[in-house]
């Protein structure tokens, strides 16, 4: 079975890779990535050790390149992780939200046309949903919850997603898709909140919370995501949606303290920043249908998820350090500077 992985060198793809290498010996794993701001190559260090895994540096929407790479690798299963991923960027310039997330997604899938695929797996978001009351607990997404959209970031993703149905119906592409809730853990991007509220405390630099951080996010391991994926590309049902979520809602105030206490920082680095613009209240999945269908359950309690984290970070302050110290600084000028 030969996996083609979109996206492997950013955060949650180069975790699929890995989990995917570790749990198939006998796969091969093929990652594409283009090598964005958000992509690092020594992220995958280990896996380039690999026999049984390939790299291409080449852009999705590149049509020439991806279908260069199909005709030689006849993946059997594509998943496509690649985007752009962070919605305070695609409110600073949408266009390449569009590109990557939509148009590259066409590409892929019409390259999975051209050379036949068993399945083409695509990373959507909960954030396709739009957002949920911060006064309605009793409210979940399902994957009935109609589709709307805040920022240019999600408007990209849910438009890939319909484009994504329309090519099962319309071509019989056997395709699925999964829509998660916020993933923690290594290899997370320090422009992220909890990366970034960690690398910010380790360096006692301020701790940027968006208006009130009352807002609330659904936090879930990112091996528990890799997992869900697996089932799906292996046990799926062609056409269909599942929500990945474990049910661990925390408002951002009540993460960056508790940051703060294991760390051992000072509250006082907290500052109460200018909201982000159409900031999204609360996230919350309802992941009964990938329990029911395929036996999915969250296997790492946010507890244990947290200090795995942390611990991470504290050992890996090269791969971090390296990152913050180029052009993201610009970026964190322009982002924060005069919040
Ligand atoms: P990330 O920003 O860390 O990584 C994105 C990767 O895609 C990078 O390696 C980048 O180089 C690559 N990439 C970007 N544009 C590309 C292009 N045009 N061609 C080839 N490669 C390109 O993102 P992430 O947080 O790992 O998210 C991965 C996927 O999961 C995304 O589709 C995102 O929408 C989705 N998702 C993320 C979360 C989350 O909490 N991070 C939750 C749900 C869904
Ligand atoms: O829900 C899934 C989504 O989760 C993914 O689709 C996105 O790719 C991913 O980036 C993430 O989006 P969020 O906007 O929820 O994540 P972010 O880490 O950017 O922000 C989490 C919350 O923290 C959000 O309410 C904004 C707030 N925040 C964020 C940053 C970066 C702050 O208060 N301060 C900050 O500096």
């Amino acid at each position: 079975m030969t996996v083609l992985v979109t996206g492997g060198a950013g955060f949650i793809g180069s975790n699929f890779v890995y989990y995917m290498l570790k749990k198939y010996p006998d796969y091969r794993v093929i990652c594409v990535d283009c090598l964005t701001y958000a992509g690092n190559l020594s992220t995958l260090e280990s896996a380039l050790k690999n026999p049984n895994f390939a790299f291409y540096k080449t852009n999705i929407c590149d049509r020439e390149g991806i279908y260069e790479i199909f005709a030689k690798e006849k993946p059997d299963i594509v998943v496509n992780f690649a985007a752009e991923s962070h919605v305070d960027r695609s409110i600073e310039g949408p266009e390449i939200f569009l590109r990557t997330n939509i148009l590259g997604t066409q590409v892929m899938m019409d390259a999975c046309r051209e050379y036949g695929i068993k399945r083409y797996h695509q990373v959507s978001t909960d954030e396709v949903y739009g957002d949920l009351p911060l006064d309605r607990p009793d409210l979940f997404f399902t994957e009935q919850t109609p589709i709307h959209t805040s920022s240019p970031y999600s408007a990209s993703k849910a438009s890939a997603d319909l484009l994504v149905m329309a090519y099962n119906r319309t071509y019989d592409l056997p395709t699925t898709i999964s829509r998660c809730s916020n993933n923690y853990g290594p290899y997370h991007f320090p422009e992220k909140l909890i990366p970034l509220m960690i690398a910010n405390a380790l360096n006692d630099r301020p701790l940027p919370v968006y208006g009130k951080g009352e807002n609330v996010r659904d936090w879930l391991y990112v091996e528990d995501h890799c997992k869900a994926i697996d089932l799906i590309i292996h046990n799926g049902t062609v056409g269909e949606v599942y929500n990945i979520g474990g049910h661990n809602e925390m408002k951002n105030i009540d993460i960056v303290k508790l940051i703060c206490k294991k760390l051992n920082k000072p509250e006082s680095l907290i500052r109460f920043v200018t909201d982000r613009k159409g900031h999204d209240l609360r996230y919350a999945i309802d992941p009964t249908k990938i329990h029911n269908e395929l036996g999915w359950l969250p296997e790492t309690r946010f507890a244990d998820g947290i200090d795995l984290t942390i611990d991470w970070y504290l050992k890996n302050t090269d791969w971090w350090e390296n990152i913050i110290s180029g052009e993201y600084r610009n970026y964190y000028e322009r982002m924060y500077g005069s919040r």
